[in-house]
């Protein structure tokens, strides 16, 4: 049994609000938000303020809860938060925590019979979801560091998969953080272009934690893997098909593709609540399309002539021909997978 590891909360409720911090300010600056109107967390939901797939899930609770506590006896209690609940399901498409939760609210909410039962359903299910996400992360760094084997090891990593995408360590990170409990670990974080999850975010964490780090930008992957003697690539995921194809953040697929080149192991670390049981495979995972201005400039700054054409898909899809193994709080899956 592995010595409990510290992380930082991300979201968590107070009696009467949503506490979390805002991700769009970091690193600069550490705000903390307490959300107590429903619609405010759509708004931080769809602007990233959280972010990452287990603690959409998370987010996605508590908004019902919000949304819940909102009521009046006038209110059709099952209507008006199944109404709070489409709106919720259309924020964030791929990342399927989010609509599994949104399903699990449904089913909550239809099987009371008052707003006060309720309330107080939802209330558990946000405590509980949190806590089972927190024990997956433990469970997803035990079966990453089994199946990787401790020692030295150096990593390249995208996006943000740390406490700040979950609410417990991490489910890549998490695994990062688990082998640099056993050994000596170097991690080198893609900057994840546009909205840098990587470089603000991912950077931030590890720096907290005193990970032996480094940061590059997307486009220096390919020769970084080869100058640097990159032993194993670790993404997560935000939506995984039976078949092990897996969504996650754009650039993920590219990094598989190197990683295939170079013959280097690449592989996705997710919670079971990341898995959609739905999909025979990634052929029908919907990708979320965001704000051509995201890629147009960053922080306000112009980085392209205004009103450009560009695309910005969120994530991408890598096929499950190009990953080394699935680790999950359940245990590491190698191919065939059928999970
Ligand atoms: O758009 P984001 O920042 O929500 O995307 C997050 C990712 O793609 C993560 O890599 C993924 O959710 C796994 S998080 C544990």
């Amino acid at each position: 049994m592995m010595a409990s590891q510290s992380f930082l909360r991300c979201i968590e409720l107070t009696a009467s609000s949503v506490r979390l911090l805002d991700q769009t300010q970091l690193p600069s600056r550490e705000v903390w938000l307490e959300i107590t109107d429903w619609r405010d967390m759509i708004e931080a939901i769809c602007f990233l303020r959280i972010r990452g797939a287990p603690a959409l899930g998370v987010a996605a609770a508590a908004y019902a809860w919000l949304a819940s506590l909102r009521l009046t006896p006038e209110d059709d209690f099952k209507s008006a938060i199944s109404s709070a609940l489409d709106i919720i399901a259309a924020s964030r498409p791929t990342a399927v925590n989010l609509h599994h939760v949104v399903a699990g609210c449904r089913i909550i909410v239809n099987s009371v019979s008052s707003i006060e039962k309720a309330v107080a359903a939802l209330r558990r299910y946000t405590i509980e979801l949190s806590n089972y996400e927190i024990d997956a992360c433990r469970r997803m760094g035990e079966h990453g560091l089994a199946h990787i084997g401790a020692g030295s090891h150096r990593i390249l990593t995208i996006c943000n998969t740390g406490s700040l995408a979950t609410v417990g360590i991490g489910t890549a990170l998490g695994v990062v953080r688990t082998l640099a409990a056993h050994g000596a670990v170097k991690v080198f974080a893609c900057e994840t272009r546009p909205l840098l999850q990587g470089a603000r975010l991912t950077m931030w964490e590890l720096m907290r934690d005193g990970i032996n780090c480094a940061l590059i930008t997307d486009g220096m992957a390919a020769s970084v893997m080869r100058s640097e003697g990159i032993d194993l690539v670790l993404a997560g995921a935000d939506r995984i098909a039976c078949n092990g194809d897996t969504a996650n953040k754009i650039g993920t697929l590219g990094l598989a593709i190197l990683a295939r080149h170079y013959g280097i192991p690449f592989y996705i670390v997710a919670p079971r609540s990341s898995i959609d049981t739905a999909l025979a495979t990634g052929e029908g995972i919907v990708i979320e399309q965001r704000d051509g201005d995201e890629v147009r400039g960053f922080g306000g700054c112009a980085g392209a002539p205004c009103g450009c054409e560009v695309r910005n898909p969120a994530f991408d899809v890598t096929p499950a021909a190009l990953i080394s193994a699935i680790i999950t709080d359940e245990g590491a899956f190698v191919a065939p997978y059928n999970l």
